[in-house]
This record gives C-alpha cells, structure tokens and sequence, in this order.
C-alpha cells in the first residue's frame, strides 16, 4: 500500500483540499493529513507550528480562530494557480475523503504547547459526527497521550504510533496505546527492526520514502504501507 503524504505535495499544495483530490485523481487511496486546533479549539488542516511557511500570514496556528485562519490565503505561496485556497478545517477534509472514497491517515499534530487530550476529544467528536467510517481512517501521533485518549474516547479507531526512534518497544507507552500500526522514519529501519515489528503483529508504515526505486526493497522487508510526497512516481 502507499500513502499521499500531505495530499501531493510534489504537485499541489500541501494539506489542501486541491491536494486531496489532485492525489486521488493520480491514484492515490491513502492519504496522510496533519491536524491541530485553532485558538478557538476548531480542528483545522495543517503541519508546520507556524503559518509562515504554508501560508500568507505569520504566528503561530495555535493562537489564530479559525475566522483568523480562514482569511488567509494556502495555495498562494506554492503557484499562483493555487492562489485563493482556503485554510481547510478537519470537517471539510473528512467531507473530501468520504466524498472520493479515500483511507484517511489523519495525523494529530502537537507542538510544545499545544494540549494532546484536547485535540484528540476535538478530532474523536468530529468523526462521530461526520459520521466518518472507521474502516477508512487511522489516528496517526508521534503523542502517545493523543492516541491514548483516542482509545479511550473510541476503542474501536485504528492507532498509529509515529517515531523517529528505534527504542520506542521499551516504552510503555506502547501497551496503553494499543497500536493498529507503527509508523516509522524508513531511514531508521532495518530488517531486524522490521522482522520484531510484524512479529508483534503490528502493520509498519515507513515515512517519508521519495525514492520509487527503494520501495521494492521496503515492501520484501515487510513494509505494508510506504508514505511519500509523490505518489504518482511508485
Ligand atoms: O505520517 C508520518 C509523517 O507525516 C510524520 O512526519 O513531519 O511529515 O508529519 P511529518
Ligand atoms: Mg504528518
């Protein structure tokens, strides 16, 4: 399986709603989106802590309201082509995906700062109400508190534990977790990372793989799931 990081950012912006659908018209039937809360606690589409980069504005997402995040501009700083599109709320991308029928591995983003329990209430709320299926959706963190209180307020969504770090087993953060899969810098792993890995049973994910020509390699190892910038290249 592959994974549309960020939407297809090696052709639209990313974590746009144009990006969504951009991946799913080149293939894609797996996307990865990045969600946080705005000021006023709305989920809301984005990766980076700061809206300089992705965005017209500049700050920090965290102390924006969403009527703040909804004037500016997300597509603008990739292509003028793009210009005018709008900050996508969690809401709409769920919208999307259930529209184009895509697996959403949404990933709750958490800086220093931002409140683990509060986004996954926010997050778990608006998947029951969208009314989003569960068998088209994982919660993906590298926050154990997030996917903890993610089972906790839905046992049954599919978690997705996220790490640049091979010692994480140790953690015992793991077991209250209870992971559907482990998501893991495909720099770090090994074969006898990978073989104890799917010996737990666990799915393994691999980020951020931009190198078509290795995913065969990754794939023999027992990489199920490879999530790349590029979709259309694999
Ligand atoms: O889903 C894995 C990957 O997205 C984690 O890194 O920084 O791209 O969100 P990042
Ligand atoms: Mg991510």
């Amino acid at each position: 399986m592959l994974t549309a990081h960020r939407g297809i950012p090696s052709k639209a912006p990313e974590n746009t709603l144009s990006g969504i659908r951009l991946a799913a018209q080149l293939g894609a039937r797996w996307v990865e989106l990045d969600t946080q809360l705005s000021k006023d606690r709305i989920p809301v589409i984005m990766h980076d802590e700061s809206l300089d980069r992705t965005t017209n504005g500049t700050g920090l997402l965290r102390e924006k309201t969403l009527d703040q995040l909804r004037m500016l501009d997300t597509g603008e700083w990739y292509k003028a082509d793009y210009s005018g599109e709008l900050f996508p709320i969690l809401e709409e991308a769920l919208e999307e995906c259930k529209r184009l029928n895509l697996t959403l591995n949404l990933e709750l983003k958490l800086y220093p700062g931002s409140d683990p329990e509060a986004l996954a209430e926010r997050v778990i709320e608006l998947i029951q109400e969208t009314e989003f299926p569960l068998d088209k959706l994982l919660l993906s963190s590298f926050s154990g508190d997030a996917l903890i209180r993610c089972r906790e307020l839905m046992p049954d969504v599919r978690r997705g534990f996220i790490s640049d770090r091979t010692d994480f087993s140790l953690n015992q953060t793991l077991n209250e977790i209870e992971p559907y899969s482990i998501h893991l810098d495909h720099r770090i792993l090994t074969p006898e990372i990978a073989r104890d890995i799917k010996g737990t049973g666990v799915v393994l994910a691999i980020w951020t793989l931009n190198e078509p020509e290795k995913a065969e390699y990754f794939f023999n190892m027992g990489v199920d799931n490879i999530i790349t910038d590029m979709i259309d290249q694999f």
